[in-house]
């Protein structure tokens, strides 16, 4: 198997998705996919966990998951998997908001994560990992 490479995000990206109330994706801007590697056809009726990072702790999902039920902000790092299996970090702030139709939803705006936070959350994120079952 090859070894994946990081992608890094360039000051001025901000990748923006929303999902439905269930995580199921129901847009992303051009940064997203760009960095994501899939178009937007792709993206959308799937799954927001078709970009998840198996070494992201699955306590830091519970969290957010969590946190933005109860109609909070959600703010954190996440390692994201490219289509072609390659990685790249972000800092993430996630809103629960109103659709126009009256559905919940939520939007995640992500932007670049500084190569200081990036090695802080490498070593938690495989600290909280190597607890998990
Ligand atoms: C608006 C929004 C954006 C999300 N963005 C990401 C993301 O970029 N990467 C990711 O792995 N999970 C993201 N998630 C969390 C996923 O829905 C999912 O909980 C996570 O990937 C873990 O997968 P699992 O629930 O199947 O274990 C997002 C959720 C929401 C509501």
């Amino acid at each position: 198997m090859s070894k994946s490479i990081e992608i890094k995000l360039n000051k001025k990206d901000f990748l923006i998705s929303e999902t439905d109330s269930k995580g199921v994706v129901r847009f992303a801007n051009d940064d997203f996919c760009k960095y994501a590697g899939f178009t937007l056809e792709e993206l959308v009726g799937q799954n927001h966990n078709i970009v998840r990072d198996p070494e992201m702790p699955k306590a830091a999902f519970a969290d957010l998951w969590q946190t933005i039920k109860s109609g909070n902000i959600w703010k954190g790092f996440v390692k994201n998997s490219t289509k072609n299996g390659n990685f790249y970090w972000v800092y993430a702030t996630v809103y629960p908001f109103t659709s126009s139709d009256g559905s919940q939803g939520y939007i995640s705006c992500r932007r670049q994560a500084s190569d200081q936070e990036i090695k802080t959350y490498t070593a938690l994120y495989k600290e909280m990992k190597a607890k998990e079952q």
